[in-house]
């Protein structure tokens, strides 16, 4: 039998201490090792970036647009400050958003923590990539993903034309 491709997955950080090289960025790698460890994903790029708008943006939609990654997952960037802008550029970036993966991850993050209602992470679709926010610490990153990954292959199927249909 063929064996099933993986998941190519960009892991992109949004961090201005974690791009200066002040914070070592300890929420990419996390993200990278519950991927490696699901064994459904492989991760093709790992990039720290500033909260920059420009920026962030010019970079996920390269991946977008050429289809180098089925999937990008960031970290970071989520909250109330006035640098949390990786919401914003995921909405104006994505052609139709998927609001159901990040209540599923603050409705379950609130069960540890009722500071999860002050993440703002969206999570949408452009071409055939599906974008991700996560908050920016490992631990938001660890509960966050773990909880949706057993959902997400499905998904990604369907964007993929992998399978067509949802029966189990
Ligand atoms: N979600 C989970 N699962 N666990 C957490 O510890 N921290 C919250 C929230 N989501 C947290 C979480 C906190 S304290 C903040 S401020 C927001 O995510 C936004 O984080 P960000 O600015 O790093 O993106």
């Amino acid at each position: 039998m063929e064996e099933k491709r993986k998941f190519r997955t960009a892991v992109i950080t949004s961090s201005d201490s974690g791009y200066r090289g002040e914070r070592e960025d300890l929420s990419g790698p996390a993200i990278e090792e519950i991927l490696l460890a699901n064994g459904e994903y492989e991760v093709v790029q790992k990039t720290v970036l500033p909260d920059d708008y420009a920026m962030l943006k010019a970079c996920m939609e390269k991946i977008c647009d050429e289809g180098s990654a089925d999937l990008i997952l960031t970290t970071g960037g989520t909250g109330f400050s006035p640098r949390d802008i990786m919401p914003e550029v995921t909405t104006e970036i994505c052609e139709r958003m998927v609001p159901g993966i990040p209540e599923a991850m603050r409705a379950y993050s609130m069960t540890i923590t009722n500071r999860a209602m002050l993440s703002r992470a969206a999570a949408g679709i452009r071409k055939n990539t599906l974008i991700i926010n996560m908050p920016g610490s490992p631990k938001a990153v660890k509960e966050s993903l773990t909880y949706i990954l057993p959902a997400l292959s499905h998904g990604l199927e369907i964007l993929l034309s992998m399978t067509a249909n949802c029966a189990r």
